[in-house]
């Protein structure tokens, strides 16, 4: 199976808009893994397009400059959002233009390709086309000011850019001229019967379906493909000037990125997208660019001679309590904001228990999020586990009982598991985790029933406690399988706590009798929902620090500040930074996997570093004087996890490494022997 995301735009940050939909994606790409299908998932940021190539131009950047550091940043939330790509790309890449170039080709020579004459608004200033939406003026229908060049925000008016009153570049502010073009368009009209089929054989939702009906009712028409240079994206082969649409080569991009990963392991890319290929295709999708995704997509794939996809799974769109994501009303939440205060899977399970098969909206609730965390997660599952862990580990050596006592309950919770899997695989997550609650009800009951810390005041109820937390656990491990699509690295503890290495969706069929078991440690702590109400509150203004910080900041400058500095730091007046700014300051244990010297810059290491859940990074750390490279392989150091990754001319920084000392030979690192592992939190 190949599973895709739609590609994030390269402009902008991650936003939890977009966290959803890769939540949906992941959970349901994990549940195919853990049910032990083959089953890849790719992706790639969006990169071309007028708005990308003006906010380079504004920025004093290239635009390959831009879309370099927007990757980094995009690629660090989605893993610390712990969505698990096997490949992601850019469609800026040499794959993705071969397979444009390719899939091209194919489409012209099978005659799907016509020019025509176009007459668009051309700022003579900036000396380019415009697209619609650069256009303002007044609605030709209602007459309100400052309305965009395809529709009218106040009376929903359709129109171009032409039938404007008083029309404007966006660009330069002047008013814009007509001029013809020819473009290159790709006919979609000879297309429709066979979409139609398409659509029919199931591949969309109800919903969606009857959405195409009406589309298929107005008549399909012939897509232009080509923009006019100057334009940011793939020059058409056989049209100097001319550009392929930012549209056409994104949903090419899905194939790029499979390409990428075709070249790291020995995966065929005609496997997945030949005509006769018996691989699924699986595109996962926001409603707002389904007409990009059922109609144009399939399409074009057909006409290239490729398979179409086996689905487009379309979603809602998310509010925050209960109004959309706007930056002006304070509810635009980057993944990034949210990551600084919050662990990931206390999201994924939020969306997850909201997610359902259809394109409803999914609102999140910060109130509900917080009741519903500090229930679900703490108060129910986490809760089953610390009631029973402890008797185990304490009276009986960490060995758990030879067999259940009520191997039916147990018997319960694996029959349970058809109809969990079944809600998963049709993308009812809420209706899985519905399930999942109800058995961790039952799992809770039996212990309240049970009662083991009152029987544990007797010593002869030994065999018998034993035997009950025996149960719990059990129990709690069978939810734990069921819950590892959406908490992975809940998951992942929980194993490391039974001493196993893998799961897959049938190990929840066997219990685990007469095995030992490691210490439990806590899983989960309470939202505070103060803290939780902060996400839609203004940030902190971020203003220039002052003087140099308190702490030696070793990485991204590549050099220590002296002991005096750093005096001299603390005791300049204002330097304070309040509770809350120090809060989101993510300070993490990282072990150091690898250390190499920096060529051109003998202050240096380039570092590579085990960050526990957030993954591995790389940092630049001013250290070389103080440390050989081979003496700090293995060693525990404090990293800021959460700054701004920064380009250096070495290569990329992700983080700031922390340490004590006055610099050059005198730079300390956490004790080997500190008991600090990777991923901890340090505060
Ligand atoms: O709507 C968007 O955010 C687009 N960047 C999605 C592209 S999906 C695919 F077609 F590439
Ligand atoms: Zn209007």
């Amino acid at each position: 199976m190949l599973v895709t995301s739609a590609l994030p735009y390269a402009n902008g940050p991650i936003h939890l808009g977009y966290v959803l939909e890769a939540v949906q994606t992941d959970v349901w790409v994990r549940f195919q893994k853990l049910r032990g299908h083959e089953c890849y998932y790719v992706c790639a940021d969006d990169t071309h397009g007028t708005p990308i190539m003006l906010k380079a131009q504004a920025e004093g950047v290239t635009p390959e400059q831009l879309i370099d550091l927007v990757n980094v940043e995009h690629q660090r939330d989605l893993a610390d959002m712990l969505i698990g790509f096997d490949n992601f790309g850019s469609t800026h890449s040499a794959e993705n233009k071969a397979v444009c170039e390719r899939m091209y080709l194919i489409l012209r020579d099978g005659g799907h390709i016509e020019r025509r004459s176009v007459r668009q608004a051309y700022d003579d200033d900036a000396k380019m086309f415009l697209p619609d939406r650069y256009v303002k003026g007044i609605c030709p229908v209602c007459a309100t000011a400052d309305q965009y060049g395809d529709s009218c925000e106040h009376c929903g008016s359709t129109y171009t850019p032409a039938d404007l009153k008083s029309p404007i570049s966006v660009v330069s502010g002047t008013p814009p001229v007509w001029r013809e073009s020819e473009h290159y368009f790709f006919r979609l009209s000879s297309f429709e019967q066979s979409l139609n089929k398409w659509v029919k054989s199931g591949a969309v939702q109800a919903g969606v379906a009857r959405k195409l009906e009406e589309w298929f009712s107005q008549g399909l028409r012939d897509w232009d493909i080509s923009r006019d240079s100057p334009y940011f994206g793939f020059e058409i082969p056989d049209a100097p000037g001319k550009y392929f649409y930012v549209w056409f080569d994104a949903p090419i991009g899905y194939l790029g990125s499979l390409t990428q990963l075709c070249a790291r392991t020995n995966l065929k890319f005609d496997d997945f997208l030949a005509a006769d290929s018996t691989a699924e295709l699986h595109h996962f999708i926001g409603k707002d660019i389904l007409y990009f995704h059922t109609l144009f997509w399939p399409a074009v794939l057909q006409a290239a001679g490729m398979r179409r996809p086996t689905a487009v799974h379309a979603h809602g769109f998310l509010t925050i309590n209960g109004q959309k994501m706007s930056k002006s009303r304070g509810t635009f939440i980057t993944a990034r904001r949210y990551l600084q205060s919050f662990p990931p899977e206390y999201l994924r399970y939020y969306f997850a228990a909201k997610l359902g098969p259809g394109i409803d909206d999914l609102d999140l609730n910060l109130d509900e999020f917080t009741t519903r965390l500090n229930s679900d997660i703490v108060g129910k599952l986490v809760n089953i586990a610390s009631r029973c862990a402890g008797f185990i580990t304490k009276n009986h050596a960490g060995s758990m009982a030879r067999a259940l006592p009520e191997p039916a309950l147990y018997a319960e919770f694996v029959t349970a598991g058809k109809a969990i899997a079944e809600a998963y695989e049709t993308r009812d997550t809420a209706g899985a985790i519905r399930d999942i609650m109800a058995l961790a009800d039952r799992a809770n009951q039996y212990i309240d029933l049970k009662k083991p810390w009152t029987l544990a005041k007797q010593p002869e109820n030994a065999a018998e406690v034993q035997a009950i937390c025996t149960q719990g656990l059990n129990l709690f491990r069978v939810l734990m399988i069921y819950l590892q699509p959406v908490l992975p690295v809940m998951a992942a503890k929980s194993r490391h706590f039974f001493r196993e290495q893998n799961w897959t969706w049938t190990d929840a069929a066997a219990p685990l009798l007469g095995t030992a078991i490691n210490p439990y440690e806590p899983l989960a702590t309470r939202l505070d929902a103060k803290q939780v109400a902060q996400l839609v509150e203004p940030e902190a203004p971020q203003t220039a620090p002052k003087a140099a910080p308190v702490t030696a900041p070793v990485s991204h400058q590549g050099g220590a500040s002296d002991a005096a500095s750093l005096a001299a730091a603390a005791a300049v007046e204002g330097n304070m930074i309040s509770i809350d700014e120090f809060l989101r300051v993510d300070l993490r244990v990282a072990k150091i996997l690898g250390a190499d010297l920096v060529t051109g810059a003998d202050k240096l290491l380039k570092l590579r570093l085990d960050v526990g859940e957030l993954g591995t990074r790389e940092i630049f750390a001013g250290i070389r004087g103080a440390y050989d490279p081979a003496a700090l392989v293995g060693r525990l150091i404090v990293v800021v996890a959460n700054l701004e990754p920064r380009k250096m001319r070495f290569g990329v920084s992700e983080g700031m490494m922390l340490a004590a000392g006055p610099g050059g030979k005198d730079i300390f690192v956490l004790s080997p022997d500190s008991g600090a592992a990777p991923g901890m939190r340090v505060k």
